[in-house]
Order: C-alpha cells, then sequence, then structure tokens
C-alpha cells in the first residue's frame, strides 16, 4: 500500500512498520527506541532474535546519541555519509535491546535517499531498518518487490534503489574489519584509514547475524559457469554468451555497478521463471572480482553454498 511522507511519520511514531526506499535496498523500519516496534520486524520477516538490526540516523550528531564515535568513525561519516556505510560501535545502549540483539555494539548509517532523509527530519527518534523481504529471500529494490513480500504492508515508493546491493558494514569497534561487501568498496575506505583494515573469515560468526548463507535462492543456483542449457535460466554478464531459451544480462556493457543494480531485480525474475518452466536452475556467468564485483560474488558464493 502506498503512502506518503508525513503518513509515514505517523505511523512511525504509533510503534507501527513501514517499508521505505533507501540508496541500496528497500528497509523495513520501526522506531528504534521501541521494543514493541523492533519485534514486529523480527516478527514480520521471520528474522531470527540473535540477528541485530542496522540503525538508520539523519546525521553525525543523531549518530553521536547512540554510539561512541572515534576518530576513524568521524573520517568515514566525513567521507561517506549520507551513503551505503553501515559502521560498527560501541553502543551507548540507549536504543532497544532487541534491535541490539544484545550486543554493546550498534551498527549505525545514515542513507542517501531525499525521503528516507525527510522522514527522519519529521520525527525524533532513529530508525531500525532491515531489508523488507522474509528472511533469506531476495532484497526489495523497488515498491513492487516489496508488495511481493507484504501486500499490505504500508510504503513510501521511492522508484528503483539506485544502488541495488546492501551497505558495506566495517566493524570500528575493534581493529577495523570490513563484516559486509558493498559498493563503497575495501579500497575505498583504507585511503581513508591508517590502520590496515582486515576481512572477515568467512566462517567465522562475528555478529550473531553472519550466517554463511544469507540469500538461500528457492532453486539450485550456480556460479562461475561457462555454458548454458536449456533446463536453466541464464545471467550473463558482459560478453559471456552462455545460451539457453531463457536469459538475461546484468549489464550488457560490463559495468559493475550496473550488475549491482539489476542483480537482485534479475535473480527474482531468474526465480519466477525457473519454477514456472520446471528448470533445474540458474545459471550465472563469472562476474569480476574487483570493485563491487567484490560483493557481487560474496553475495553469490553465499547463495550457492
Ligand atoms: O543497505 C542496508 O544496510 C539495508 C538498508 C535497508 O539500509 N539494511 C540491511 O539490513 O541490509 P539487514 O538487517 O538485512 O542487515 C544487517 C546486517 C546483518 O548482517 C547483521 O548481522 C549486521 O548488519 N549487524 C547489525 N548489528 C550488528 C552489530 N552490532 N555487529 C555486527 N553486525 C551487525
Ligand atoms: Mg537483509
Amino acid at each position: 500500500m502506498k503512502i506518503s511522507i508525513s503518513e509515514a511519520a505517523e505511523i512511525l511514531t504509533k510503534s507501527d512498520l513501514v517499508a521505505l526506499p533507501t540508496e541500496t535496498v528497500y528497509g523495513l523500519a520501526a522506531n528504534a527506541l521501541s521494543d514493541v516496534a523492533i519485534q514486529k520486524i523480527y516478527d514480520l520477516k521471520g528474522r531470527p532474535l540473535n540477528n541485530p538490526l542496522i540503525i538508520h540516523v539523519k546525521n553525525i550528531d543523531q549518530a553521536s546519541e547512540f554510539a561512541y564515535i572515534n576518530d576513524d568513525a568521524e573520517k568515514l561519516i566525513n567521507s561517506f555519509w549520507p551513503g551505503p556505510l553501515t559502521i560498527v560501535l560501541k553502543s551507548k545502549s540507549k536504543i532497544s535491546k532487541l534491535a541490539q540483539a544484545g550486543l554493546d555494539t550498534i551498527a549505525i548509517r545514515c542513507p542517501y535517499n531525499s525521503h528516507f532523509l525527510e522522514i527522519l527530519d519529521l520525527i525524533d527518534f532513529p530508525l531500525a531498518a532491515p531489508s523488507a523481504n522474509i528472511s533469506n529471500m531476495i532484497s526489495p529494490t523497488s515498491f513492487s518487490d516489496v508488495e511481493s513480500y507484504f501486500p499490505h504492508l504500508p510504503c513510501v515508493d521511492g522508484g528503483s534503489a539506485i544502488i541495488g546491493i546492501e551497505s558495506t558494514i566495517i566493524d570500528l569497534s575493534v581493529e577495523p574489519r570490513i563484516l559486509r561487501h558493498g559498493s563503497i568498496t575495501v579500497e575505498k575506505l583504507q585511503e581513508i584509514l591508517s590502520s590496515d583494515i582486515k576481512n572477515y573469515i568467512s566462517n567465522n560468526i562475528i555478529a550473531p547475524g553472519m550466517m554463511k548463507k544469507h540469500y538461500a535462492p528457492t532453486c539450485a543456483l550456480y556460479i562461475n559457469q561457462t555454458c548454458g542449457g536449456d533446463d536453466y535460466y541464464i545471467i550473463n554478464f558482459h560478453d559471456s554468451n552462455l545460451i539457453s531459451k531463457f536469459s538475461s544480462n546484468l549489464s550488457v556493457d560490463g559495468y559493475l555497478e550496473i550488475a549491482a543494480k539489476t542483480l537482485f531485480k534479475t535473480l527474482k525474475l531468474a526465480e519466477k521463471i525457473v519454477s514456472e518452466n520446471n528448470l533445474k536452475g540458474i545459471k550465472i556467468a563469472r562476474i569480476p572480482n574487483s570493485g563491487v564485483g567484490i560483493a557481487i560474488n560474496d553475495k553469490l558464493n553465499r547463495a550457492s553454498s
């Protein structure tokens, strides 16, 4: 159900849920200070209670009410906010304990989306917002994607998400380490920070929510493929020319940013066509492992594991 910005602010103030556009994916938002509101997020998504939520704020001042902002965090915030960068910091323990899943840290970001920022200006509390999908399904990048999961959920329509994959997460509560790859790459972060940014070891679960499997497709998914076949939905990239009756291309021109933007929409369509035509699964061509390609491959690796 489409709603206006002022209606969204009103619903949020009553501790109810709305879906909101961000530059990365659509979020399922609720008052981060209210346990009642946060419980509704976990219930609606079917999300395990040990998987903490990202807290969305309007600026660094609001962030400093809830997190201890250290020097590295301040540098990254000045360079990348508003934008697709989530920073994990020591928490001042003022937000809902449920949203934080009992941890003493908080994951915080300021999104780059005019609708979202206008709503944050209308309310006096931060918003917890995981992606607006049922747990383990593909993150939504448009109003109609959200509607496909939650037909009756009030949602602000902000068009197609410009980035298309979730924010990069860096943990600065310890020595800097990347918890999730996104469109802001490690190289870009490293240009700002003097100490070495460590990569998380993919099987080492730092936060309770960092399951190896994140998006779990409803059919078999094969990555780095070199041949096609009519029994499969084929996802090509650039000039990879895998042939099938059912296929699409993430970016014919070979732009990884465009591949990121079209990835979830394409996977959603692919799942649907596989099921309607009784295909054996989805085959994806190799995506270069550089720039935002690192984040794309990370997601595909987990989905195919
Ligand atoms: O782009 C995004 O970040 C989107 C939009 C809506 O803002 N949100 C999003 O939320 O991707 P979600 O819930 O799908 O992913 C949140 C991730 C989870 O992997 C969770 O474990 C991690 O953030 N996280 C949250 N709090 C954490 C903490 N204190 N320490 C480590 N990881 C944390
Ligand atoms: Mg998610």
